[in-house]
């Protein structure tokens, strides 16, 4: 089979074969379908690629201009068309194809002296790159819900659960920011991630380093790396880039899931302590009443999801020998769809979270004054109590109360002291619940005064 474009084979290697690939091989190998979305890049280091050939000297001027002029033209074709649907093995064969259409023979010359290998991890990074500044973006438009939401919340008493069990009182606001800053923490971890991402793979040819003599640094320049990459074997064969921006994805995705569950949890009629609106709730085609949370539930899986990707691509990255390897093309489909997950969990808790209301009085009656045990048992502390004998005090107060089904606020002085005599020093407005929050006064801590500053940082981080 000839390897013209013409007689319906796009190879750009067909030269060595007398037939061209059976179908089973052709199917696994075509990455058209799934790389299409790299041909951005591909033309950003088409043009930088052709610049440098004439800079060393290997192509005319006058072809380099003719080659900058078809691509282009190439890239109208590609801005209006449907690439995906090309019978071409990959993006890299597509853009020549076309290239070829707009300026024949001269359209090759744009291969002298690299390879796909390093082509394709040279647009797989800068692909990378833009996608964690989009997943960046969509964490700050959450954290922005956040803090809008949150203020709403400052003087909404809300329980905190320990093991799932009532244990103190926290408030909306303050609960609502301890999801805050996860999603402060990963953008970080993204930002450290880009240095390793942002080397410039190509020069590195095949594997071994280009024949052609660069400037790779003005090359890394001129694509926005921060700089070559060091060995050209390194340069194509190793994806572990790929894996750590992975990992930043997943984790974020498993904090989201965190908060996706605390939103199910939370609005179910058993908890109340949120509702959701109408515009992120979904209804029952069976069940009239029902208000389902299915985007908080779908961004619960999405921590799944990621995992699972990230844990597949790790596993194929494992025991690959030095070297280009076809198995490192199943970066870009982990990529993708990893980049989508991630998105569309980011946008759907946004609106959630944005839209969200807080049932104030579901929420204070969740505040039962055993909650407040604790609080108690530091205050006899500090009445001169020994702390012990104070927790065991309450402790037989709180069985007391249980078994006469009553609660603890309602137990007199003389009563309390009939439990234990240490409890001769309660007051009864020991159990009240907005003291006990105003308590909680110390930095990070659940007071309206402590999340008032933790707002304000949380606001003052976004800013930059
Ligand atoms: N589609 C390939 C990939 O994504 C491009 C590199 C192909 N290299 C090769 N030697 N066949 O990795």
């Amino acid at each position: 089979m000839s390897p013209d474009a013409a007689d319906g084979d796009t190879r750009l290697w067909g030269g060595r074969f007398e037939d061209g690939p059976a179908p089973a091989l052709d199917r696994i190998n075509r990455s058209l379908p799934v790389d299409w979305r790299l041909w951005p890049f591909e033309l950003a280091v088409d043009r930088a690629w052709i610049r440098e050939l004439c800079e060393a000297g290997v192509v005319t001027a006058d072809t380099r201009d003719h080659i900058l002029a078809g691509l282009d033209a190439v890239q109208a074709r590609l801005e209006s068309g449907d690439p995906a649907r090309e019978p071409d093995e990959d993006v890299h064969t597509l853009v020549e194809r076309w290239l070829a259409d707009e300026v024949g023979e001269d359209a090759s010359q744009v291969r002298i002296g690299r390879s796909r290998n390093d082509v394709v991890a040279t647009d797989t990074r800068l692909w990378t790159l833009e996608a964690c500044r989009r997943v960046n973006s969509a964490v700050r438009d959450l954290q922005e819900a956040m803090i809008e939401s949150a203020g709403r919340g400052v003087d909404v008493a809300f329980p905190a659960y320990t093991h799932l069990q009532r244990a103190q009182p926290t408030t909306a606001a303050h609960w609502l920011l301890s999801h805050f800053w996860p999603l402060v923490r990963a953008r970080d971890r993204l930002e450290d991630a880009r240095a390793r991402v942002a080397r410039l793979p190509l020069g590195a040819a095949a594997g071994t380093g280009s024949t052609v003599p660069m400037d790779r640094d003005r090359l890394s320049g001129a694509l926005g790396f921060d700089g070559p990459c060091e060995n050209s074997l390194d340069a194509v064969g190793s994806r572990d880039w790929v894996a750590e921006v992975l990992f930043a994805w997943t984790q974020l995705a498993g904090d989201l899931s965190r908060l996706a569950e605390d939103l199910v949890i939370y609005a179910s009629a058993e908890f109340g302590l949120v509702r959701l609106s109408d515009a992120f709730s979904t209804g029952s085609s069976l069940m009239p009443q029902k208000r389902n949370p299915d985007g908080a539930e779908l961004a619960r899986a999405r921590g799944g999801t990621l995992l699972g990707l990230l844990a597949g691509y790790l596993a194929s990255l494992k025991g690959l020998p030095t070297g280009y390897s076809k198995d490192l093309q199943e970066d870009k489909r982990t990529l993708f769809a990893a980049e989508e997950a991630v998105i569309e969990t980011l946008a759907v808790l946004a609106g959630t979270i944005g839209t969200l209301e807080f049932d104030q009085s579901r929420a204070r009656d969740a505040i039962s004054p055993e909650m407040l045990a604790a609080d108690v048992a530091e205050r006899l502390a500090a009445e001169g109590v020994p702390f012990r004998t104070a927790h065991e005090a309450i402790g037989l107060l709180v069985r007391q109360a249980e078994t006469e089904d009553r609660s603890l606020s309602e137990y007199s002085g003389e009563e309390s002291a009939a439990v234990h005599p240490a409890l001769g020093a309660l007051r009864p407005e020991w159990w009240d619940v907005g003291s006990a929050l105003q308590r909680r006064s110390v930095q990070g801590g659940s007071a309206p005064t402590a999340v008032r500053v933790q707002l304000d940082r949380a606001r003052d981080g976004l800013k930059g």
